[in-house]
């Protein structure tokens, strides 16, 4: 499948996602392992949920970027990476990532969140980027923290995680003169 590839990595690219894409981050979407530390976890999805999403993002484009995150080499998708809520009048914007289970452990994350980083100051001209974390999600804090975000705060006992039950939330961001590069 011909997909435009917008920003190439070592590992993985940030890539224009399909609507052919959707039937997967359908499946996706409903593992309860990946939905777990994402909003709302308990939500079920139907198809119809994820070709009106899919429509979504596609038409409010000012306000969210999607991308795909393609594995270089095999080309296959292994996961969705966004920029939410982009604020163009005060420079700043959130993102959110997920990666489906088969591709965790392989510094894939800690890349595309490198990448969109770099779209965030250098193509989007932001100031800052900042990001929510559930407190028992190690893995999402070391993939910001191994990007140079800094923790700002956390909300205390903000959300119900099943299995966990209330946990803190943790606010990190990153301004564009301490980003690295
Ligand atoms: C969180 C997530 C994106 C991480 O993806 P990934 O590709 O496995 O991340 P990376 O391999 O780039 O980095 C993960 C880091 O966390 C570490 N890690 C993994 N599990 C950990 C744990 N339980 N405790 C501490 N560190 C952990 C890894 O060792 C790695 O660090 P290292 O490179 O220094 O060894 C992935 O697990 C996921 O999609 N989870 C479900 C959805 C989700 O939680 N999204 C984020 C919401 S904020």
């Amino acid at each position: 499948m011909d997909r435009p590839v917008i920003l190439k990595g070592r590992k993985v690219s940030l890539a224009v996602l399909h609507k052919e894409d959707v039937k997967k981050l359908w499946l996706w979407y409903n593992d309860r392992n990946i939905r777990k530390y994402l909003s709302n976890p308990e939500k079920i999805f139907f198809l119809e949920d994820e070709l009106e999403w899919y429509e979504r993002i596609r038409k409010e484009k000012e306000k969210h970027k999607v991308f795909a995150i393609i594995e270089n080499g095999s080309e296959n998708l292994t996961g969705l990476i966004g920029i939410h809520n982009i604020d163009y009048k005060n420079g700043k914007a959130e993102i959110g990532y997920f990666l489906w289970r088969d591709y965790w452990g392989r510094g894939y994350a800690t890349e595309a969140v490198r990448l969109t980083l770099r779209y965030c100051f250098e193509w989007l001209n932001l100031r800052k980027v900042y990001a929510h974390v559930f407190e028992p999600n190690a893995a999402s804090s070391k993939v910001l923290e191994k990007n140079g975000f800094v923790l700002a705060g956390r909300w205390r006992k903000h959300v119900h995680v099943p299995e966990n039950g209330f946990v803190d939330v943790l606010c990190y961001e990153l301004m564009r003169e301490d980003w690295k590069g």
